[in-house]
This record gives C-alpha cells, sequence and structure tokens, in this order.
C-alpha cells in the first residue's frame, strides 16, 4: 500500500469535495495518510479526519509561519492533543526564514519547546526547515545530544544537499521525499535519493502542494504518489512495488504504526 506520511487534507483547498477525495483513496492504492497540523485551526479539524477515516492519523504542532497565534494554552492543547491514540507525531514545527513571518528568534523559541513536548510524549518529530538549513541542523543535533538520542522524526519535503541529509540519517532521521523529485529543476533531491539509505526514505503529498509532474501546479493528492514512486524507483534501479513496500515500512517505523 501507499503511505503518505505527510497530508494537509483540512486545507480549504478540499472543502468543496473532502469527503469525495477521501472516499477514492483506497481505490488509487493508498493505505495510510498522516494529516499534519500547521495552523491552531487545523487542530481540531486534524483530530475530527482521524477520527471519521479509519486510514487517517494525524501530527500535531504548529508550523513556524503561525507561531505568533503560540501560546501557553495552544501549548497545553497540543500535549492534551498528543495523548490521543491517533495523534502519532508532533508537527509540522520548524524553521521558515523565506516567507519570516514571525521574528527569528519567536520561531526558534517555539521549535525548541514543540520539540520538548516531542520528547516529553516520546513521539516523533515532523520537520519543516526552509532557507535554515544550517540552523535547523544546529537545533536538532543539539536536541538530539542533550535527549541522549530519543529524538527522532522526519525532515519533510527535504531540500538540502546529499550531505546534509546524511548528517540527519546519522541521528536516525528519515527524509520526506514527494512531488519535487519528479520536477526537471529537482535535480539536489534527486542526487539525495540517489544516495540515501533506503531504510530512511519516506514518501509524502504535501498536498494540496507540490503535485508531481505532469500535474505540476494543479491541486495534489495521495493517489498521485505513485508517479513520486516511479521516479525513485527509476533513480534506485528497483521496481514500483519495492519502493512502495519499502517506504510503507519505513513510514510505519517512524510513526510506530507496526
Ligand atoms: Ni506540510
Amino acid at each position: 500500500m501507499i503511505f503518505d506520511t505527510h497530508a494537509h487534507y483540512d486545507d480549504e483547498a478540499f472543502d468543496e469535495d473532502r469527503d469525495a477525495v477521501l472516499g477514492s483513496l483506497a481505490d488509487g492504492g493508498v493505505g495510510l495518510v498522516v494529516n499534519i497540523c500547521a495552523s491552531k485551526e487545523s487542530l481540531r479539524k486534524t483530530e475530527e479526519l482521524t477520527k471519521k477515516y479509519p486510514f487517517m492519523y494525524g501530527a500535531v504542532g504548529i508550523h513556524p509561519d503561525y507561531v505568533g497565534e503560540l501560546d501557553s494554552g495552544i501549548m497545553d492543547e497540543l500535549s492534551q492533543l498528543a495523548d490521543e491514540e491517533k495523534i502519532v507525531a508532533i508537527g509540522e514545527i520548524g524553521l521558515d526564514y523565506y516567507w519570516d513571518i514571525a521574528p527569528r528568534e519567536v520561531q526558534r523559541k517555539w521549535f525548541e519547546q514543540q520539540l520538548s513536548l516531542a520528547l516529553e510524549k516520546d513521539l516523533p518529530v515532523v520537520i519543516h526547515s526552509r532557507e535554515a538549513t544550517n540552523e535547523t541542523l544546529e537545533i536538532i543535533r543539539r536536541t538530539y545530544l542533550e535527549s541522549e538520542g530519543k529524538l527522532r522524526g522526519v525532515i519533510h519535503c527535504f531540500s538540502g544537499s546529499a550531505e546534509i541529509a546524511k548528517e540527519y540519517t546519522d541521528m536516525g532521521f528519515y527524509i520526506g521525499v514527494g512531488g519535487v523529485v519528479t520536477f526537471k529543476n529537482g535535480k539536489k533531491l534527486k542526487e539525495v535519493v540517489e544516495a540515501l539509505p533506503l531504510d530512511k526514505l519516506v514518501i509524502e503529498t504535501d498536498c494540496p502542494y507540490l503535485a508531481p509532474v505532469p500535474y505540476r501546479g494543479k491541486r495534489n493528492d495521495s493517489t498521485l504518489l505513485k508517479l513520486v514512486i516511479e521516479e525513485i524507483a527509476a533513480l534506485r534501479g528497483m521496481t514500483a512495488e519495492e519502493v512502495e513496500r519499502v517506504t510503507e515500512e519505513n513510514a510505519r517505523r517512524l510513526y510506530g504504526l507496526g
């Protein structure tokens, strides 16, 4: 089965036909999806999706673009949600120095607090890092060492070099690969995919964003991951079936869904 490790089905892009799209995923070979929170509004929507759909799990956290709305009340809400059975990770959290919506010190503060929450709850983290490669790595490495190797998770929509990917996989982190690997300008990510340890590779849509070629720019959904799987198979000299099986196993290990 296809395991989509990172989707945003609570997004307004699905407001018109959410149930129809989610109801058709199984026919497209999709067996498991983790819906990832970004804003505080997405927390309850994600919880509802996990209750409505057996194949849907959730990650709760506040994305760096929205940390301006974070306070101790929302941290308490995250903490409560994290105890629910179908909430399997804290995310997406991290640093976004491309949009720079919240001041960088504010982004760092809430990133570190949400990493601490993940350690307290013994959950993996889903990391968002944009134009902040070195500082994200530095914070993760420090937290990893301070926690004596207990910090674990996935670097979502990985955009760094093969060398940076190795820094993460050496700490046991997974690398999330999606539609970008099919783009003409996705050369750096193709090199990362070729060099990665196979047991650290997971696939993700980040839908509604980042649809693979030839749907680039259109609304993405989990069934289009078959195009990402085909590209990875070509890069690794594997069959699509093998890539689908291995990425499912990896994603189950990442999120503790044995
Ligand atoms: Ni995302």
